[in-house]
């Protein structure tokens, strides 16, 4: 069957299946950590942690909240973050004294991250923690402590499942590996 994505794909790198299978380990884990917890927050980092945060929202049996945070590198490539983030959007909801899981997408060099922790610590929360689905490690440079990791990948371009090409496929229920071959006439 032919996709609007099909020219863009590569390859799939981690099936519907298997991420879905990860997230409910994921979220029986975090249920076990949070039991005593009466004051969890997931707090998604948008966009590309929403499909993440949803699925992984429904295998987690600790009654929490759910919140939001955009965030956006400035002077950026397209492709790279850099170590000046501006916050887009702020979270609803105060922090202080609650347990706060930061769910993200992907963690590259970390700087996003970094600067999100050091900012939400400002203004004590009680515990704060890092989950996100992929991590490249290789490609790490500022220092964070992540929580829970779904997938340790190569350094790859990856995209769906929340990841976009360019803001779009998002929609996507893999993770893929970008095509570069199809961006270069863009
Ligand atoms: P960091 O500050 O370098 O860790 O940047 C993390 C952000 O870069 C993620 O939240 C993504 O939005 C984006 N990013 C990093 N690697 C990829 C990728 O392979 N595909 C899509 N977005 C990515
Ligand atoms: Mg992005």
């Amino acid at each position: 069957m032919q996709h609007a994505y099909d020219m863009y794909l590569k390859e799939i790198l981690i099936d519907e299946s298997t991420l879905q299978a990860r997230i409910k380990e994921l979220g029986a884990q975090i249920t076990q950590d949070y039991a005593n917890s009466n004051n969890l927050i997931l707090l998604c980092i948008l966009k590309g942690g929403v499909i993440f945060m949803s699925d992984l929202a429904r295998q987690i049996d600790v009654p929490h909240e759910l919140d939001f945070m955009a965030v956006s590198s400035y002077g950026k490539g397209a492709r790279e973050s850099t170590r000046n983030v501006r916050i887009d959007h702020d979270l609803t909801v105060g922090v202080t004294g609650k347990d706060v899981l930061i769910i993200e997408d992907i963690i590259d060099s970390g700087f996003t991250l970094s600067k999100v922790v050091e900012m939400l610590w400002t203004r004590s929360p009680k515990t704060l923690k890092i989950c996100t689905l992929l991590d490249k490690p290789a490609r790490r440079q500022a220092t964070i402590t992540v929580d829970y990791t779904g997938f340790a990948i190569e350094d790859k371009f990856v995209f769906g499942y929340g990841l976009d090409l360019d803001e779009k496929f998002r929609n996507l229920p893999f993770i893929g590996v970008v095509n570069l071959d199809s961006l270069k006439h863009d």
